[in-house]
Formats: C-alpha cells, structure tokens, sequence
C-alpha cells in the first residue's frame, strides 16, 4: 500500500504566514502529528504532495524525497493526480492500494485507518472513505447514499438545500483497492465546473459508480478523529480533543484531574497512579510524571521527569528532572539541565538551569542557581546568585558546593568558584575564589559600625534649625 498526504494548499482560512501543517499542536507539528500515525501502517511508500511552501513543509519530512510538487493547486482530486503521476513515472510496476488522507486531519488513529482498509477489503469495494456524523457539517463536504452505498460526494458549495441537512460528512481519507493506472484514469476525467472551480477528489466518487465499482463508508463513531484544521477554531478544537483523548487515557489509569478543561496534556506525556494535577497546567512533550505527586495548579511541563511523590506548585519546568519526594515552587523556573535529586527542594522566586541539587538540598527562595553543582544537604540562603557570566570574556563559568555547605542570605558566587564540604557563607558575601579548607567560615564584610544615638541626635539638630 501506498500513502499520499494532501498538502499542497494555500490555508487561505487559516491567515498565517506558515503554512497550517507547521503550526503547533500540544508540542508537535501538525504534519508530525500527521506522520506519526501513518508511519504505524508500515506503507510501502508515503507521498506528500506539497505545494505552498514547500521548502518549509519539506523540511518536516523524515525521508525529505517523499514529496510531489504540485505547482499550481487546482484542487484536491489535482493533487492526488499530481502524486500518482510522480510516484507512476518513478516506479511503473502495478500498484494498488491507495490511502489518501489530508495534511489537517491530524486526530486520525492508525487504528480507524486500519478499520478503514479492511472494511473496504470486506466489503469487495473499490473505494472505501471515512465519514462521520455531525451536528454542524458546515464546511464539510456531504455524503449522498443509497443504503450501504456510497453514490456522490456534494462540497457545501455546490449542496443544494435539502443535501445541506445531511450529518454525514467526508473526512478527506480515501482507500482506493484499485492498480494506480485505474485512478489515474478516473483522475484525469475530473471536471471543474463547480462552485470553487477546483478539482475535486470527491467527484471521483461518481466516477467509481460510473464505471460499476462499489464505494462504501466507513463511518467513524468518534467524529472528533476526523476534525480538519482549516481556521483557528478548529486548530483550538483540535488541540482541545486531542489533550482531553489523553486525559481521559490517564484518568482510566487512575490520574486526578482536578479541572480537566482547564488543564492540555500531549498524547505522549505520562503520568503516574494517584497523582493529582491541579487546574491551569500544561503538560507537553515527553513528560513524564511518577505517581502520587500533586502537579500545580498553573504548573507549565514540557520534556520534564518527574519522581514520585513530589509536589510541583506554580511554576514552570523545561528538560527539567526532578527526582523521588522533591518539592518544587511555588513560582519556580527550572531551565533545561536542572537536575534534583530526591528529596530536593525548590521554592519560590527560584530560576536554575544546567545545574544538579543533590539530596536534601534545598534552594527555598528568591535565587539564581546557573551552572552548579551542589551536593547533599545544602542550604542556600534566599537571594544567593551564582554570577555564571563572565560579560568580558562571554565563558559561563561553574560553581560547585560541597556537603552541608550552608550560603547565607544575598551571597554571590562568583563562578568559577569551589566551596568545600562543611563550609559556611555568611550574608552578603561575596565569594570569588576557590575554598579548600572543610568547615570553615567564608565571610567578607566591613566592620559594623554601631552610633549610639545617632538618629535622635540627627533630629534635634534639624528641628533646631528650622
Ligand atoms: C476537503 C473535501 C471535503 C471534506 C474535507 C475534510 C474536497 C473537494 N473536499 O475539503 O469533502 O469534507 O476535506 O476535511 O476534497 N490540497 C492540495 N492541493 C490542492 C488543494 C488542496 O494539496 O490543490 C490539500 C490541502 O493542503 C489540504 C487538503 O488537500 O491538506 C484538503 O484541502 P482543503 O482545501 O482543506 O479541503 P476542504 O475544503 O477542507
Ligand atoms: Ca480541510
């Protein structure tokens, strides 16, 4: 079987300057989305067909020459005929077995593909599509039976009034059990007098009955796997369905959604037994999440891990691991490279990147921590800032503390810098060399100078002089 993806079209409805396919939907592109799913069907080719930028959309392809160029997009049956052409000059042997699916279908299964296939197969049919039923098809094209059989395909355009009630729609995707020379021919006597003056793949429906083939439907119980992005909404919609397909996954494995609406989870996060997300939170990428954690609320995951039993409030985690019963916020930002071991914490007004906290070492407030490395039982006092940035010579320097060191309060370490185990830093120093010796205090501070009586002294005399 041979796949081709329809993607050459302008999005003219989705006013962007990227084309729709590049557009983000729970952390992946659309056209990834798209190839993901069709990849499980192991085809013995994918073609997209690829017009409107498509250096840009080329540049997505995991094999970047399965593309077709169609140059001018005359419609969508053009398109396919534009693909069939390019792959039949390449490889002229018989081929049958044509999928056809769309660039902005992206909540299409592999399973509902596969049904789709194999319905058609069952059914002896020459062309087996996948429809829905919906209660607003506007938009869509609709589907003209006669009982299990399909007879035409009418866009909203062209619908005459009483074909506009129809709530079955046309999903785009097309299973043509027939050699390649077959459709080409049934292409290539595509009309386009219609509304929109395109091309349609759809008309080709007609042109099966025409020459006596069978055409059924598949049609899809789930009508949110066959949503095609053509404007924002949609693209809403899409992330929408998408996000609560996975929370429901999670749910049934026993995940606390506290306020599922309010929270977007990617098909390839994970999150663990008895852990509890609060409203607000984001999880995308390739998050994982261990169980009995409570995550947010406005909590921001993406390509983080994290333990379990740990607790993450308000904040914002990027590449991010965070080990076994750590507490993290509220109102931390964890940068890609941070690294907490168990029983870490982090609190609030925090910003670290690129830097490991080992075990029960705590960063509780107000700090910057960028390229360290700092060992068990640390303390770091609020307002400590490892100066990282060495603004002449642009290096990033690190700065690394040994065990049980305790940093007072609004203390900079100047990096590179080195503090052994045991040591203490006292308030507001500022630390620019290495320290060698275990246990010993680090304190640069002037003489506290204490004026008895200073204030009131200061006072009188200005009460005296007015
Ligand atoms: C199409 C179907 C409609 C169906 C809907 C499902 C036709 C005529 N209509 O309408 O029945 O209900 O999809 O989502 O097929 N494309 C090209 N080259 C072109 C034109 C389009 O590659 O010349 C690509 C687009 O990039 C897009 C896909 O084909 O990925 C579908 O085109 P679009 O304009 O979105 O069709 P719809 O109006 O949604
Ligand atoms: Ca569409």
């Amino acid at each position: 079987m041979i796949i081709v993806v329809l993607a050459a079209g302008k999005s003219t409805r989705f006013k962007s300057s990227k084309h729709k396919a590049l557009h983000d939907l729970l952390g992946k592109k659309i056209i990834q989305r798209v190839s993901q799913a069709l990849e499980k069907l192991n085809p013995a080719k994918t073609i997209y067909v690829l017009g409107h930028q498509l250096n840009e959309v080329r540049a997505e392809l995991k094999n970047k020459e399965d593309f077709v160029e169609q140059k001018e997009q005359l419609g969508t049956g053009h398109a396919l005929l534009t693909a069939l052409e390019g792959i039949y000059q390449k490889s002229p042997e018989k081929l049958q077995g044509i999928l056809v699916t769309c660039v902005d279908t992206p909540l299409l299964t592999s399973q509902t593909l596969e049904k789709l296939i194999e319905s058609t197969k069952t059914n002896k049919a020459k062309i087996g599509l996948l429809t829905t039923q919906i209660n607003n098809p506007n938009d869509y094209g609709r589907i003209i039976r006669d009982g299990q059989k399909v007879k035409a395909i009418v866009e909203e355009k062209d619908a005459s009034e009483s074909q506009k009630v129809i709530k079955e729609i046309n999903a785009g995707v097309y299973y043509f059990d027939l050699p390649i020379e077959e459709v080409l021919q049934g292409l290539k006597s595509l009309k386009n007098n219609n509304q929109q003056k395109e091309y349609y793949l759809t008309d080709m429906i007609e042109w099966a009955n025409q020459a006596g083939h069978t055409v059924t439907a598949l049609c899809a119980e789930d009508s949110s796997e066959v949503l095609g992005i053509n404007n924002r909404a949609d693209l809403a919609e899409a992330i929408e369905q998408m996000s609560q397909r996975r929370i429901k996954e999670l749910q049934s494995e026993g995940v606390t959604f506290v306020n599922p609406n309010s929270t977007l989870v990617a098909p390839e996060a994970v999150i663990g037994q008895d852990t509890i997300v609060y409203p607000n939170c984001i999880i995308l990428g390739n998050t994982e999440i261990g169980s009995n954690c409570t995550v947010g609320p406005n909590s921001f995951l993406q390509d983080s891990k994290v333990g379990n039993n740990s607790s993450i409030k308000y904040s914002h985690l990027l590449e991010a691991k965070i080990g076994n019963n750590c507490s993290v916020g509220p109102f931390a930002n964890l940068r890609p490279g941070t690294k907490l071991l168990d029983e870490a914490s982090v609190g609030d007004f925090v910003e670290i990147k690129n830097t490991t906290i080992a075990s029960g070492s705590k960063v509780p407030h107000l700090s910057y921590i960028g390229d360290a490395e700092i060992n068990e039982e640390v303390n770091i006092g609020a307002g400590t800032i490892t100066a990282n940035y060495n603004a002449i010579t642009g290096e990033k320097g690190k700065t690394i503390i040994g065990k049980g060191v305790k940093v007072g309060s609004n203390s900079v370490l100047v990096a590179p810098v080195k503090i052994a185990d045991g040591c203490m830093v006292a308030a507001g120093t500022v630390v620019a060399e290495d320290v060698y010796d275990k246990d010993s205090l680090i304190i640069a501070r002037n003489e506290l100078r204490v004026k008895k009586g200073w204030v009131k002294e200061k006072s009188k005399n200005l009460s005296s002089n007015t």
